[in-house]
């Protein structure tokens, strides 16, 4: 009974220690960060993302662009904002002149008492992606430093910083472990530059990390290293083994830092997470095991061998986006944490504590009625005119849980018609003539949905964000009809 040996004149002190690591490990949830992302046919209102953020104590946020209508509901929350620069907007901020403007616009006119905590912003996302070919390559640096030295002038610069979102691709470690990473040959000194800036400026390095994707691109990636469970030959890097790919991945950019001259920039992860629908190795039960072994290292707060300690990260993502663009893979449009209406998929523990429950969903969520949109009763599923028509409705919503390793993938010929239907309905806010399809379908109250396979229904739109999308599709439409008459 070691415990007992313990003399009754320490126990205090020992209470206090057991205490204090609880208040640590508390604490660590409110250091977490999350992505929010709005390419969808319908957002959750601003105003439930703050009260989501708030009941699962989620401290900051990190959005793809500075709407102003979206980030003045987090003015007096409190809520650490990071706004985004899209990529197409980095040309234009190569004059000092454009960036001055945006920064009065989308940051200094937030910075009164009581408005929007804002601390970084990112220009551009994953701009040397190399599927970009180098498009983004002249204009990034300039306007990095344009923005940086804007709110230097609005006398922002020690609260705001800028800094570039990167795709862990940026560096390579080549096979011989992390100590080897370097930038990318074609974009090195572009990339020392960057660093350097950063370093001179006190601002971050940000990189988004997936082991997912390591998966996904390689089938013969071992599968436990993208977990942080153990069980995968350990890669051997001099003294140092790394256990799991996200260690491995951080420390290849410590090391490509280093051998920039610039060691001590910060490195904070501007995301992480994993996909839930999409793909074979997406789906709630390798998410949970991912997301729940990923908070319990960080709850130890020892960081990885090169960048031992506390690491900021930003979660991706908050909800599903049934907008994005699909080209990486049909998971992409499944990487919330909670789905598109904001209720939670998992459960999970924030504080990587094992007290895994269901994270607090978004409150006051406003549905259209309850009805879907389905295959017509009576006609036949080989009917030639249905291919056509759900390839029609599928390229213009979202039927990405309908193909294998989905979570609609076995759901019958039937189903799959009324599903893809059924996006394409309610992405169209259930206009009665996106349930016509040449007479094919008809509006049904009784609801499709299986258990693994809800049929979605759409949200209340609030009528300001219009989704570019839909926007776009319905003007190609309007100029298409104006060209046939
Ligand atoms: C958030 O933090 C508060 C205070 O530390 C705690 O009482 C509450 O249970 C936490 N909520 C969640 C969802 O973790
Ligand atoms: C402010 O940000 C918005 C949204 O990202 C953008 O459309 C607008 O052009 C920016 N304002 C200026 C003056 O650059
Ligand atoms: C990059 O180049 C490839 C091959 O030439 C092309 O298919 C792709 O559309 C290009 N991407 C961009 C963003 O320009
Ligand atoms: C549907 O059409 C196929 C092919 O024309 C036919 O073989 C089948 O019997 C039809 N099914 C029904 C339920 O009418
Ligand atoms: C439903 O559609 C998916 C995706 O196109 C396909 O993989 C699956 O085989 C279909 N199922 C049936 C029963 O037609």
């Amino acid at each position: 009974m070691a415990f007992a040996m313990i003399p009754l004149s320490q126990w205090p002190c020992c209470c206090c220690f057991v205490l204090l690591m609880m208040m640590m490990m508390a604490n660590y949830a409110e250091s977490i960060g999350v992505n929010w992302g709005t390419q969808a046919a319908q957002d959750l209102h601003p105003t439930m993302v703050v009260q989501m953020l708030k009941d699962n104590n989620i401290s900051k946020i990190k959005l793809f662009d500075s709407d102003h209508w979206t980030v003045k509901f987090f003015a007096g929350t409190g809520i650490e904002v990071m706004l985004g620069i899209p990529n197409d907007q980095l040309s234009r901020l190569t004059k000092y002149g454009n960036a001055k403007d945006w920064v009065k616009e989308n940051v200094t006119s937030h910075m009164y008492d009581g408005g929007a905590n804002i601390k970084y912003v990112a220009v551009g996302n994953e701009p040397f992606l190399k599927s970009y070919n180098g498009s983004h390559m002249k204009t990034t640096f300039p306007a990095l430093q344009n923005v940086q030295k804007a709110l230097n002038e609005a006398g922002l610069g020690d609260k705001i910083k800028a800094t570039i979102p990167q795709n862990a691709d940026v560096y390579d470690s080549g096979s011989d472990g992390p100590s080897a990473g370097d930038f990318r040959d074609d974009i090195r000194d572009l990339m020392v530059d960057i660093v350097t800036f950063l370093q001179d400026n006190k601002a971050p390095f940000l990189v988004n990390i997936y082991p997912f994707l390591s998966l996904y691109e390689n089938p013969d990636f071992p599968v436990e290293f993208a977990f942080f469970d153990g069980g995968s030959r350990p890669v051997q890097d001099g003294n140092i083994q790394y256990t799991n790919m996200f260690d491995a991945n951080l420390d290849t950019l410590a090391w490509s830092l280093k051998k920039s001259g610039t060691p001590n920039v910060k490195i904070i992860v501007g995301e992480i997470g994993w996909p839930t629908d999409g793909n074979i190795n997406a789906n709630t039960r390798l998410a949970q095991r991912f997301y729940n072994g990923f908070f319990r290292k960080m709850a130890t707060k020892k960081g990885t061998p090169l960048h031992p300690g506390n690491i900021d990260v930003y979660l991706f993502s908050l909800t599903d986006e049934n907008a994005k663009s699909i080209a990486p893979g049909s998971f992409e449009r499944h990487w919330g944490i909670f789905g598109y209406d904001g209720k939670p998929k998992f459960a999970l523990d924030f504080t990587g504590q094992w007290n895994s429950k269901m994270p607090v969903g978004a409150k006051n969520v406003q549905y259209l009625p309850p009805q879907w949109c389905a295959l017509k009763a009576g006609i036949n599923t080989s009917d030639d005119r249905i291919p056509p028509n759900i390839d029609y409705a599928c390229r213009q919503s979202d039927c990405t849980s309908l193909g294998y390793g989905g979570s609609c993938n076995k759901i019958g010929t039937r189903g799959n018609i009324s599903y893809a239907f059924n996006m394409y309905y309610q992405m169209n806010n259930q206009d009665v003539e996106a349930c016509d399809f040449k007479g094919l379908a008809e509006i049904v109250k009784k609801n499709p949905s299986t258990p693994e396979c809800p049929f979605p229904l759409a949200l209340q739109s609030f009528g300001i964000r219009l989704n570019a999308g839909i926007v776009l599709s319905a003007l190609t439409t309007f100029l298409v009809s104006i060209a046939l008459f």
